[in-house]
């Protein structure tokens, strides 16, 4: 070990290059974010191909030009499927998709199938958690069922595209789209960008209940600058490959067949006209070889981005970089003609864009099987089913998180009367978050609903104030419990009432796209009605749906127990019910810090050390002037539990790590308590000295126990090369001599620990 330190010491002075193991991307690729290679990258239709060589040799340039559009629901026509516009998105009419996918194989000259696509995001008709919700599941069988089910779902009406999964991570909780992915952690997000594709794809998305994944924001657009949606995003090479790009890559390695690029600019260069992004990293090094389509009218904002003067321009940077669809926006097609004559783009690039799109119509099976059955489309008992719905409820209880439950407030007694009250108690609506795909208010069960059906003495719902969602494109600001007018009432209630569940939070509208806030607490009057009911001196709880992070500093400070439960979808009531009532122990943990104060942002547990870090005593440091606190208010990796759990015994295979060798850590986690619960052992890596500096933690594996009253396991989690080594600031992946902390635990805040060698 101290050998290791001097070689460390040598790294420090400079010597990285001559002694670092330089690992190419490709070869660092394989566990990479945390997940091996998927099956989907085999081919599972051979002599594909050929067929497309047959194709784009008969194809006019018009025709490619048409396969390359990717056109909305309200813009397809006859004549559009005639001409063969390659891809539709967003008609979810099994009847009308069949219309136009009759006119485009019949009619059509080369007879080619129409792509549909569809927002797929946490849920079709059922709706499940969002993402961000069941990323606290820190389970991937959470996931695997909302794709596996979203997947049969949009296939079922003839959708064979989702734009989804949104795999960009963010340390931005002011951004609205924090909701739609799996939170601040790049192996977190790795693992669930993995399972999603693998369920919504299979092994083979030609099958009837499967759809081909688009996974998008390619790349960084988690990280706007001020949270504010579309906007510039600039950071370092390390940066992008260590933190935003894994995600994207485990995706790609689990098979994911098309990428959507993105409405930001990262370092001066939108998403959809990057060629390092689109063509140097994803299609050469990462051997991508589905289609990369744009954004909604993205091609055509390179204008008001400033980077082409005009829809000429526009078309030959996104084409030139890498984008081989282009969404909404014409000017591909409206100029491609023009920009090939004047050698500004190439056939070779038209016919390689027009090739990526064919592969994927062909890998989807639509050339076999173009038509949806409208019978079963169009037959209410293939959406929502029991089975999906019991799915869903197990997948929203897995995916809350306990924050707070000082003296076993939590869980309630059947057996008493309960008063739900807030702006939220009795909703459907918002219970479906902020991509509620085709799911309908009335399949949400609310939560008045939901604790009705298991509270044996009786229950009430007294609203208390309003909570009203202004979807676009009502710009009026939002009316969120605006109003004290109902307090009395709600007072009255809890009096009544042998128990309080407080149900407060944001509306679905305040969160997803182009939903930024400049304030992440409770909106409206909210904390002033927990105020009230904590006056009451009843017993009270409270359970919080929203979409992001939020401040809950002053909640905490006045709520004995605190259930986050995300936008549960659409068995939120029940699912929420069962954990208040102790049927399910909530074994979730954050998968995103939780501020203290707006001010904190950024506040991630995978920063890099400062010279001078944060040290609330003392003033010559990385503190704030008007805060005595340096860590968020909930870490990233915390929750509780109903039981109490003690991990202990953390023991190394080695404690040194030669070449392509692998080091194993195990830790016993036994259930200290009475009940039986989850618990979600984390491991996280940190190295100390590197020629780049390293964050102070790293997630790098996390394991889901069960465990009854007493009962011990043992978790090993085995790193690589691949876990210890990180990119640098020229995009090689490294691996360096020198010493490796490990840490393990129940949250970010691990404090179980040892270390090994890593040599060469
Ligand atoms: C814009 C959003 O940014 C993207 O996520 C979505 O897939 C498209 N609109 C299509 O709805």
């Amino acid at each position: 070990m101290r050998g290791a330190k001097n070689l460390l010491a040598a790294i420090a002075l400079g010597m990285a290059a001559l002694i670092a193991l330089v690992l190419t991307g490709a070869t660092g690729a394989a566990v990479q974010g945390g997940t091996k290679a998927g099956a989907g990258r085999l081919d599972p239709k051979p002599g594909i191909e050929k067929k497309i060589d047959e194709l784009l040799k008969q194809m006019t340039l018009d025709e490619k030009l048409q396969q390359l559009q990717l056109d909305a629901d309200w813009e397809i026509t006859d004549d559009g499927a005639r001409a063969g516009v390659g891809s539709v998105f967003s008609l979810t009419d099994p009847v009308r998709i069949n219309h136009h996918q009759h006119i485009a194989v019949e009619q059509s000259r080369l007879h080619i199938p129409i792509l549909f696509a569809f927002d797929t995001i946490h849920g079709y008709r059922t709706v499940f958690p969002t993402p961000l919700g069941e990323a606290s599941s820190f389970d991937p069988s959470v996931p695997t069922a909302d794709d596996t089910i979203g997947a049969r779902e949009t296939a079922t009406v003839g959708i064979k595209q989702i734009y989804s999964p949104m795999v960009d991570l963010s340390h931005e909780p002011r951004w609205g789209r924090i909701a739609e992915g799996a939170g601040e952690d790049p192996y977190l997000g790795s693992v669930f960008a993995a399972a999603r594709v693998e369920a919504a794809q299979g092994a083979d998305y030609s099958a009837l209940d499967k759809v081909v994944t688009s996974v998008k924001h390619f790349a960084a657009y988690g990280q706007p600058e001020g949270g504010r949606e579309y906007n510039t995003t600039d950071m370092s090479e390390q940066r992008l490959r260590n933190f935003y790009l894994p995600p994207f890559k485990a995706a790609i390695e689990a098979g994911a067949g098309t990428v959507m690029c993105s409405f930001n600019a990262i370092s001066g260069v939108p998403g959809c006209a990057n060629h390092e992004t689109e063509t140097d990293i994803l299609k050469k090094e990462w051997k991508f070889d589905g289609f990369i389509e744009s954004d909604y009218t993205a091609v055509d904002e390179l204008i008001r981005h400033g980077i082409a003067g005009n829809g000429a321009d526009a078309a030959e940077a996104a084409l030139n970089a890498g984008t081989d669809s282009e969404m909404v926006s014409t000017n591909i097609r409206d100029n491609a003609q023009q920009l090939l004559a004047d050698h500004r783009i190439t056939m070779g690039r038209i016919d390689d864009a027009v090739r990526r799109i064919l592969r994927v119509k062909f890998r989807a099976g639509l050339f076999d099987q173009p038509y949806v059955d409208q019978a079963k489309a169009t037959d209410p008992a293939s959406f929502v089913t029991a089975a999906d719905r019991a799915a869903e409820r197990a997948a929203a209880g897995k995916s809350m998180v306990l924050l707070k439950n000082d003296g076993g407030a939590l869980p309630l007694d059947p057996t008493k009367s309960v008063a739900v009250i807030g702006p939220l108690g009795n909703d459907q609506h918002d219970m479906l978050g902020p991509w509620w795909g085709v799911g309908r208010d009335t399949d949400a069960v609310s939560l008045y609903d939901g604790i009705k059906a298991q509270d044996t003495s009786t229950t009430t719902f007294t609203p208390g104030c309003a909570m009203i969602d202004k979807d676009p494109p009502d710009l009026t600001p939002a009316d969120e419990c605006g109003s004290d007018a109902g307090f009395a009432a709600a007072v009255e209630a809890a009096q009544g009432a042998q128990q309080v569940v407080l149900a407060v939070g944001e509306s679905r509208g305040q969160s997803g796209e182009a939903a930024a806030r400049t304030e992440i607490d409770l909106p409206g009057k909210q904390q002033e009605l927990i105020d009230a009911i904590k006056a009451t001196g009843k017993p009270f709880v409270v359970v919080l749906f929203n979409g992001r992070p939020l401040t809950l500093t002053k909640v905490a400070a006045s709520s004995p127990a605190i259930l986050e439960a995300w936008f549960p979808g659409v068995e939120a009531g029940n699912a929420v019910a069962d954990v208040l009532f102790g049927k399910v122990n909530p074994g979730g943990k954050l998968p995103v810090s939780f501020p203290r104060v707006l001010g904190q942002i950024p506040i991630y547990y995978n920063h890099e050390p400062t010279g001078r870090p944060c040290d609330p005593t003392f003033k010559w440091n990385a503190r704030y002037r008007d805060l005595n606190f340096c860590d968020p208010l909930y870490a990233f990796g915390y929750g509780l539990s109903y039981t109490t759990f003690a991990i202990s015994n953390l023991r190394l295979s080695s404690d040194e790590m030669r070449h392509n060798d692998t080091v194993t850590a195990s830790v016993d986690v036994q259930n200290t308590g009475a009940r039986s619960g989850d618990e979600v052992v984390q491991l996280y890596i940190h190295d100390p000295v590197a020629s780049i500096s390293q964050p102070v933690r790293r997630l790098r594996g996390f394991e889901r126990v069960t465990l009854a009253p007493g009962q011990t396991k043992t978790v090993t989690f085995t790193l690589g090369a691949d876990d210890v080594g990180f990119y640098d600031n020229s995009g090689h992946f490294v691996v360096e001599p020198g010493t490796i902390d490990v840490y393990a635990g129940d949250s970010s805040t691990a404090t179980l620990t040892d270390s090994f060698t890593v040599t060469h």
